[in-house]
């Protein structure tokens, strides 16, 4: 299909699209409670498909948390491959002396193969030196690649990262990929002083983020005759929960990380993939979406901001393609985000949101929790202790479930880092 010019055409057109194009400015957006359609409410997350309810942790386990996986993976990411696929860890670099000799720097190359074909990406870590036991650690993709966090000349660039920032996404974000530009936003020093680890990694290393009819990145790995793709194949925000799973697997090799003490945290297209990773991936201790929006914790059927349609028509790659079938027909959605949302339970979560991120539907992201919380309490945990969105700038910690809508746009920042930290510290009684 690569080799068709017609199709080549119709991806230099999407991209061009995508760099274009201001997403939130799209015409006909809803940005008013006022203009909210009437909708179906979201099905009582205690109640199967088939109507059956749900009465215990057991039940849960066995029926209504295999059965929602399974419609989430059929009309929306589309299956993550389960065969476990050779990796190998090369130490690039380590430097003891990181943060005045705080902590310790270490770069992995993971190099992953199948089917006579291979895939590399490059880690980036951070351990506190000071620490007697492994230390915690807050594993993240990040955007603009490992060397936009730290200005040290010796992190590893990915060798794709350049391609791809030239021909795809926001032109903005190239200025974001100099050596240090984004380190303003990831306080690592702030987290070593708190005894906690870092672990990240590009996520256009697991699947660059354009849509080339799902050749690239680790979906090719899985291609065995070159050729795809079934209605309800892997997208990218699979993809890249695929990649979360497997630093896990790193982080369970390294003595200087407690891999029972991992917080998965991502931010916007990361954050979808956060609660995505963390729902097929029980290893994760807490999970912490930031702005994840449509396709994360925001309830879809409200159609407020991005829309399945809006969502479907800038990023394709993103989803499974049975998941187009809802564009404009959001009420004809099996699942919703509060689905999504239960199946990190038991386990502590945080959802983090911001008043200038409408696009994102602070609202319905609460509204996506609010609805999950059965599952928590079936676990014998809390709920949440408000039946409403917090006042502005309000961070619940002391909490199972965790929770801020703050000022600001839509970005992980500091701020938000200072509740997540506090988070980990709470749960993990350091
Ligand atoms: C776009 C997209 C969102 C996404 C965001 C991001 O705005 O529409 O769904 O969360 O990009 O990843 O920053």
């Amino acid at each position: 299909m690569l080799k068709n010019p017609f199709f080549i055409l119709f991806l230099l057109f999407s991209i061009s699209s995508i760099t274009a194009q201001d997403p939130t400015n799209i015409p006909g957006t809803i940005y008013s409670e006022e203009l909210v359609p009437p909708y179906t409410p979201p099905r009582d997350i205690l109640t199967t498909f088939a109507g059956q309810k749900i009465k215990t942790t057991k039940e849960w386990e066995t029926i209504r948390r295999p059965e929602i996986i399974k419609v989430l993976s059929t009309e929306m990411y589309g299956f993550t491959p389960q065969e476990k696929i050779p990796v190998s860890y090369r130490l690039v670099e380590i430097n003891k002396n990181a943060f005045n000799g705080k902590a310790t720097r270490k770069q992995i190359e993971m190099t992953f193969s199948n089917n006579g074909k291979s895939l590399k990406v490059q880690l980036l870590l951070y351990s506190p030196n000071n620490k007697k036991k492994p230390a915690p650690v807050f594993e993240i993709l990040n955007f603009c690649g490992n060397q936009s966090l730290d200005y040290d000349s010796a992190i590893v660039i990915s060798k794709t990262l350049t391609e791809e920032f030239e021909k795809t996404v926001y032109k903005k974000r190239i200025a974001r990929t100099e050596r240090g530009a984004d380190a303003y936003l990831y306080p690592l020093e702030e987290m070593i002083d708190h005894g906690i680890g870092f672990a990240t990694a590009w996520y256009g290393d697991f699947d660059p983020d354009y849509y080339d009819g799902f050749h690239n990145g680790i979906h090719n790995l899985f291609l065995k005759d070159g050729e795809n793709q079934g209605n309800n194949d892997w997208g990218s925000i699979g993809a890249w929960a695929w990649g979360l799973s497997r630093i896990m697997d790193y982080i369970e090799t390294d003595k200087d990380f407690d891999a029972k003490k991992v917080a998965v945290i991502g931010h916007s297209r990361n954050a979808k993939a956060t609660l995505w990773a963390s729902a097929q991936d029980q290893r994760f201790a807490i999970t912490i979406p930031n702005n994840s929006g449509c396709g994360g914790a925001a309830l879809m059927k409200r159609i407020y901001g991005e829309t399945a349609s809006s969502i479907n028509k800038l990023f394709p790659h993103w989803f499974c393609e049975n998941f187009k079938k809802y564009n404009n027909n959001e009420d004809s959605l099996t699942t919703d985000a509060h689905e999504l949302v239960a199946l990190v339970a038991p386990r502590p979560l945080y959802v983090g949101s911001a008043k200038y991120d409408q696009w994102a539907d602070p609202k319905g992201e609460f509204i996506g929790m609010y609805e999950a919380q059965p599952i928590w309490e079936l676990y014998g945990k809390k709920r949440f202790a408000y039946d409403q969105m917090t006042p502005l700038g309000f961070k619940v910690i002391k909490s199972q479930i965790g929770y801020h809508y703050r000022e600001g746009k839509h970005d992980l920042l500091i701020c938000d880092w200072e509740a997540y930290i506090a988070f980990l510290e709470y749960h993990f009684k350091m």
